[in-house]
């Protein structure tokens, strides 16, 4: 089979097409032929060695690809919740062999059945960061209906779910971003648009309820301005788990009893029901652009732009 694999950690030009075997399921997994896959930052840190937290899980050779969408090709013997010709979506493998490629095999629990009113690409721009985003908001922001949600990061592709998924719930969902993203947020739902170029919205809000900061920027500055906005006993989750809360973070937390979390986004339960989200057309699916597989190094440098707005995605094969 074709796939995209690094042999050695660096730059966009480690990714290679290879022709490898396709792998052989185990017995409590699935081989799933893939149609598309999907690029997420992660994958991009990956290439390049990983993090503090990556790094020890991390072997060479490895095949990227965190999210994808296919049909079941071959069953394990164990497996009992699909069967061959499901179409599927899922994050295989993570740190592991991924689905930048014609075939993967992993364990059939990180799998739900594919919504059925969106193409192979858009499934594939959904697992990854719709979990982080649902396990966030509802697992550990605990966010109830009414309540006030400031997303950071609210356009790119954890942001884009959150924003959706909070306005389902029934929240009054604000978003950050930059000037050129403020309409696609008011398309998305969100009922208030801070634009971080010309507006200091850590002035303006504040008894916010939860703060999700999907942002890609690590750094204490927006940090603190996230807590300024928290009412006393406040929530505030974080996706970046590699920047963990500083000295000075943790104290302003204290200080106005809020409770600061970190997000890994592993519960692959909640994928059926983000699937029924989706076929219920209550949370739409944001695709930026397609990519061939073999474009993969042109992909991974628009992600490294970090402004995608929705997400990327890698088209494997054509769905007829
Ligand atoms: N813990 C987990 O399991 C997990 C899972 C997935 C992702 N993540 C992490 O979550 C973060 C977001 O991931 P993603 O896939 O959503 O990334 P992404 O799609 O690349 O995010 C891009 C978005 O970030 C926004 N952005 C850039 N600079 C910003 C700033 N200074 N302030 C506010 N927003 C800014 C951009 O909006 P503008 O263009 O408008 O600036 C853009 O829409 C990454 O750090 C990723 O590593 C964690």
């Amino acid at each position: 089979m074709k796939a995209i694999r690094i042999d050695e950690f660096g730059g966009t030009e480690v990714l290679k097409l290879v022709n490898i075997d396709r792998p052989i399921p185990e017995n409590d997994e699935i081989l799933v032929k893939v149609y598309s896959s999907s690029v997420n930052p992660v994958d991009c840190t990956m290439r390049n060695g990983g993090n503090e937290i990556l790094r020890p899980f991390l072997k060479l050779p490895m095949i990227l690809g965190c999210d994808v969408a296919g049909i079941v090709e071959e069953v394990g013997s164990e497996v009992t919740n699909f069967k061959k010709g499901d179409a599927v979506y899922g994050c295989p493998n993570f740190p592991g062999d991924g689905s930048y490629a014609e075939f993967v095999a992993a364990k059939s629990n990180r799998f739900a059945i594919k919504p059925s009113n969106i193409s192979f690409n858009h499934a594939a721009a959904v697992p990854l960061t719709s979990l982080v985003a649902w396990e966030g908001i509802f697992e550990l922001g605990k966010l109830e209906k009414g309540q006030k949600i400031l997303i950071q990061g609210a356009s790119g592709g954890v942001g884009s779910f959150a924003v959706q998924i909070a306005k389902a719930k029934g929240a009054y969902v604000i978003g950050v971003a930059s000037t050129d993203n403020v309409e696609y947020l008011k398309q998305l739902g969100c009922d208030e648009v801070f634009d971080y170029k010309s507006q200091d919205f850590e002035n303006i809000l504040k008894n916010i309820d939860l703060v999700f900061d999907a942002s890609p920027i690590r750094n204490d500055i927006d940090r603190l301005k996230s807590v300024k906005v928290l009412k006393n006993g406040g929530i505030f989750v974080s996706v970046n788990v590699d920047y963990p809360f500083s000295e000075i973070v943790n104290e302003e937390m204290d200080n106005k009893n809020v409770i600061g979390k970190m997000v890994a986004g592993q519960n692959h339960a909640n994928l059926s029901e983000i699937a029924e989200l989706i076929s219920e057309n209550k949370v739409n699916v944001f695709v930026s652009k397609v990519f061939p597989l073999e474009q993969v190094a042109e992909a991974h440098k628009e992600s490294e732009t970090w402004h995608v707005r929705g997400k990327l995605v890698l088209e494997v094969r054509k769905e007829i």
